[in-house]
């Protein structure tokens, strides 16, 4: 059992709104590589191989073979306790928020109800040329990648490095965690821009924060408690005690 601070089960037993800033250590118990640490993909794969536009545009097969892979992983992967517990915390909070940098649909299965992705959704895509949009379906297994009516090229609907994120999904984010009674920042090494930016505004607007993580991240020092464990385990013994205080 995890002895939770006072702190902690004070600010939640106020708490209307709750936020939940997750990155992919969340999904590391659905069997989904995270991206750094031993296991990470960028261990194995060069970001700047696959993940940015010049890298599509010079070898669109190659990118796309890419994300078949990763959709695959992710196609048998199922939510997990983590998962199910944030969406448990619909239960007891007026608000619950998640905001991802996750593509991997995981929140959504696990019947999450406000979800903003800021890096977008592997299952979606779209012609670089009419931006028509396209499930993954559509072409479920061809490895080439596939053209738009139109002859454009398709790509993933996630986004790239050196890209921007979308601007409205961003400041909803924004101002989503400057008005949280508590930020759980759990699963992310909180390195990436702009999404590594939302902890630290939840500190400047003096919001309750707390990560959840294996080990500590970037951010462990400026956050106000940090709940070292994965959070498959934490998430679900918090909302149990949760629930055993209402
Ligand atoms: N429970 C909680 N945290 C975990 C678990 C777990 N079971 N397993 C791993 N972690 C933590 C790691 O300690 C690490 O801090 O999850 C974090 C994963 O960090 P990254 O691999 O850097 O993933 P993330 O922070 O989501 O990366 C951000 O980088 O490559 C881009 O677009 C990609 O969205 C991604 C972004």
């Amino acid at each position: 059992m995890i002895a939770f601070s006072e702190k902690l089960i004070e600010k939640l037993s106020g708490a209307q709104r709750v936020v939940f800033l997750t990155g992919s250590g969340i999904s590391a118990e659905s069997g989904i590589p995270t991206f750094r640490g031993n296991e990470g993909l960028w261990k194995n794969f060069r970001p700047e191989e696959l993940a940015n536009f010049k890298a599509f545009i010079k070898n669109p097969a190659r990118v796309w073979e890419w994300y078949q892979f990763r959709r695959d992983i992710i196609l048998s992967a199922k939510p997990n306790a983590g998962h199910l517990a944030i969406r448990e915390f619909e239960k007891f909070f007026p608000s619950v928020t998640v905001v991802t940098q996750n593509v991997d649909n995981l929140h959504r299965l696990a019947g999450s109800s406000n979800i903003l992705e800021l890096h977008g959704n592997i299952m979606k895509n779209y012609c670089i040329r009419c931006s028509k949009r396209y499930d993954f379906q559509t072409f479920e297994n061809s490895l080439s990648s596939p053209k738009c009516e139109c002859g454009g090229l398709i790509r993933p609907d996630v986004v790239w490095f050196g890209e921007n994120l979308n601007e409205s999904v961003f400041a909803e984010a924004e101002d989503t965690v400057a008005s949280a009674d508590i930020v759980f920042v759990a699963g992310s090494s909180n390195i990436v821009y702009p999404a590594a930016l939302l902890p630290q505004h939840a500190v400047n607007n003096g919001v309750y924060t707390v990560e959840i993580n294996i080990e500590r991240s970037e951010l462990s020092g400026v956050l106000d408690e940090v709940l070292l464990g994965p959070s498959g385990t934490v998430i679900p013994e918090l909302i149990k005690k949760i629930a055993g205080q209402k």
